[in-house]
């Protein structure tokens, strides 16, 4: 898309096409997937699942949709490596970047133009060494990077942010504003999980999915039900 000009609103060509994550009960709770270029914010408390989560996501759009680019601040490769196996992911198409330093990221998003960018996590990212790691300065700016990033390339971009217990998205709320959707993750009862859409700009939100945690990864309660 042609940033930075002025387009007549008729001749902007009509993309009403969405991407499906490839997770049913997720592309339900979002309202069908998500337009090219779209960035989404997972938030959760440490340990809550957002990196298995994310790797599901990842494993889900590479079977259906490309090359997906899976960037870690906070993990190295053998360790996404082993969450692969135990959430038995084979031979999907997904390139693994450990790197903090965002125009190191932004230079391999151009180079590999993945259909998602998945960043883990946003508070982990280094967009301006002269802003302090981790500070909302810092997050906003990573944040405004990959939302440009996936605008321009017509990617989907998903990043986990740290969330501290009892807050929504505290610090990084205030990045709430520059996403497409933004999802949080949260302990249910009974070890449970729900995943709540607390922002969708093109589709419904508020909507919730309950989720356990097994060896498998995060699945739908209600599957686990049937089973
Ligand atoms: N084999 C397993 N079976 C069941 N649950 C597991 C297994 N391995 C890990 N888990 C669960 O996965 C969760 C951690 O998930 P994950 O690392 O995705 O969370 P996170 O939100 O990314 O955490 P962090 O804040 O450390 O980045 C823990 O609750 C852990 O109990
Ligand atoms: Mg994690």
């Amino acid at each position: 898309m042609a940033l930075g000009r002025p387009l007549l609103i008729t001749n902007i060509p009509l993309r009403t096409e969405v991407i499906p994550v490839g997770i049913p009960a997720l592309d339900e709770l979002i309202g069908g997937g998500l337009p090219p270029g779209s960035t989404v914010l997972l938030g959760g408390e440490p340990g809550v699942g957002k990196s298995t989560l994310l790797l599901q996501i990842a494993a889900a759009l590479a079977k259906s949709h490309g090359s997906v680019l899976y960037v870690s601040g906070e993990e190295s490769p053998r360790q996404i490596r082993v969450r692969a196996e135990r959430l038995n992911i084979r031979g999907a198409r997904i390139q693994v970047l450990c790197e903090q330093s965002l125009p190191a990221v932004l230079r391999a998003a151009d180079e590999l133009r993945p259909t998602a960018l998945i960043v883990d996590s946003l508070q982990t990212a280094i967009a301006r060494p002269d802003f302090a790691f981790g500070s909302v300065a810092q997050l906003r700016e990573v944040g405004a990077r990959l939302v440009r990033l996936a605008r321009e390339q017509g990617a989907l971009c998903f990043a986990a942010v740290q969330t501290t217990k009892g807050k929504a998205l505290s610090g990084p709320k205030s990045l709430e504003h520059l996403v497409d959707l933004v999802l949080i993750l949260r302990y249910g009862e009974g070890g449970a999980r729900v995943l709540e859409v607390a922002k969708n700009r093109h589709g419904p939100s508020g909507g919730t999915l309950a989720l356990q945690m097994g060896k498998e990864g995060l699945v739908p309660l209600k599957e686990v039900q049937c089973i």
